[in-house]
């Protein structure tokens, strides 16, 4: 395994070698220790991982040498063109919120929280104790273990209001992430050459599971306040559509949660429609100034198909989500998981579990609200006073990030390449548009990177803008 340490050595001396000469000598392990601070077995252990990478070898007794490249014929997988031919959609086999970011840069562009925001002792604890437990070792029920699927539906139950029948634990189909979700939602309800309304902008992966799935994506455009009724009810007609993704809750990208009045309005659109909403509630512990009312929880007719994920709160390790879907959906859901894997890790599930019903749960969520709210007013105060190009038409009451549009002429892969010759890595607005972009924008996110590097990162973004503007 290689540790945090182990890496950094690893990737210092990676770019070492790559401007060194083949058969140049690297530093004594001596050198090394003393010059990282690190012990010698880590510094073997770089030296391993650099040795299993081709890039050195090493010579009992005499040293470590940079390994001359071999000119070797470059393998030839023309063939494989014939055989794959075009794919139906073309879709980036990395996302840029998915890249990794540069070592001692500043990752604007990420999706997840910071370390420091997560419950680690509790995750820690839950996997010690689900090591032990009878989990780790049995093949776990197709749709989740029971007492998961049972605190799932309460969570959701709890808010539902009078006179509205809550979901039951069956109701609960449990999954690894709702991404996984997604892709098999879209796979059951919709399928091949269909059409899908999906806000726009909206979630990067969410285009991406609609075009993998072969789902036609109808853009339904989508504000601060969610999209527009009447928007809605013409896209449903004229396409014939039968499913909406959307996001009513501290949306990715924009940040918007939709008012009770305009939650219930889509909903009786989707209604009339006799339509699917598919709610992702992927920020549903993430909020700041507000508390999410999940849709879903007003739905008993099976209209609502509820995803919530645990990935961004208890662990981006421990992926577990749920998909909850009442009637006949549940089972086309159910189905298309045991096609895709069958069933979600007893072991992970477990430690999940644990993690959400301990009572420093809810302490730990209650503590994260006021750790959100100061780097997200820190990166909002350090855009307007360093980068006043980038507007931000509101600021988001929860969530991760923090969406600003650019002035119109702005060249979004210049403004990127700009960045990180700074040190920022941003993620351009255009990938969360299903369509062509509605203007440029960018995607920030404030709960990922270091706070005390938010006004260099924000001067960084105003020094690009600025060359574009002078240009
Ligand atoms: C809106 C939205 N939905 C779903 C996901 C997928 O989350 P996960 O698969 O980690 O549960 C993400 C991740 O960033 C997201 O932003």
């Amino acid at each position: 395994m290689v540790d945090d340490s182990t890496g950094r050595i690893v990737a210092d001396l990676r770019a070492w070698v790559a401007q060194a000469p083949p058969g140049a000598r690297v530093p004594s392990s001596r050198a090394l220790v003393a010059r990282y601070g690190a012990s010698p077995v880590t510094v073997q252990k770089a030296l391993r991982a650099l040795g299993a990478l081709g890039l050195v070898e090493s010579r009992p007794g005499v040293g470590t040498f940079v390994r001359a490249a071999r000119a070797v014929r470059p393998p030839d997988y023309s063939w494989q063109t014939g055989a794959l031919r075009a794919p139906h959609a073309r879709i980036p086999t990395l996302a840029t919120p998915m890249r990794a970011g540069a070592p001692d840069g500043v990752g604007l562009h990420a999706g997840y929280p910071a370390r420091e925001l997560l419950p680690e002792r509790l995750v820690r604890a839950a996997l010690v104790r689900a090591a032990r437990r009878d989990a780790a070792l049995v093949r776990a029920d197709a749709a989740g273990l029971p007492e998961l699927r049972a605190w799932f539906a309460h969570e959701l139950a709890a808010t539902a209001p009078a006179g509205v029948v809550p979901p039951a634990p069956r109701d609960v189909v449990v999954v690894p992430g709702s991404q996984s979700g997604l892709s098999s939602v879209f796979r059951a309800l919709v399928g091949h050459g269909r059409p899908l309304l999906m806000e726009s902008p909206g979630y990067w992966g969410a285009i991406l599971a609609a075009a993998q799935s072969g789902a036609q994506v109808v853009p339904v455009p989508s504000g601060p306040d969610g999209p527009d009724p009447d928007d809605l009810a013409r896209a449903f007609a004229e396409t014939g559509a039968r499913l909406l993704y959307a996001q009513p809750t501290y949306a990715n990208p924009t940040g918007a949660q939709w008012s009770p009045a305009r939650a219930r309005e889509v909903l009786d659109v989707v209604r009339a429609h006799g339509a699917f909403l598919v709610e992702d509630d992927w920020a549903h512990d993430l909020g700041i100034d507000t508390a999410p009312q999940p849709l879903a929880a007003h739905d008993d007719a099976g209209h609502v198909v509820y995803l919530r994920s645990l990935t961004k709160s208890v662990s981006p390790s421990v992926r577990v989500a749920a998909v909850v879907a009442r009637g006949p959906v549940r089972d086309r859901v159910l189905a298309d998981r045991g096609a895709e894997s069958m069933y979600v890790s007893g072991l992970l599930q477990a430690a999940a579990l644990d993690v959400v019903t301990q009572p420093a749960w809810r302490t730990h969520l209650r503590g994260l609200r006021p750790q959100l709210r100061a780097r997200r007013d820190l990166l909002v105060a350090s855009l307007a006073e360093h980068a006043p190009d980038a507007h931000l038409d509101h600021v988001p009451r929860g969530g991760l990030n923090l969406w600003a549009r650019l002035p119109d002429a702005t060249d979004l892969d210049r403004l990127a390449r700009d960045c990180a010759a700074a040190g920022m890595t941003i993620a351009p607005g255009t990938e969360w548009f299903p369509a062509e972009p509605a203007g440029p924008f960018v995607r920030l996110n404030y709960a990922g990177p270091d706070p005390d590097r938010f006004p260099d990162a924000a001067r960084a973004i105003g020094a690009a803008l600025a060359a574009q503007r002078d240009r």
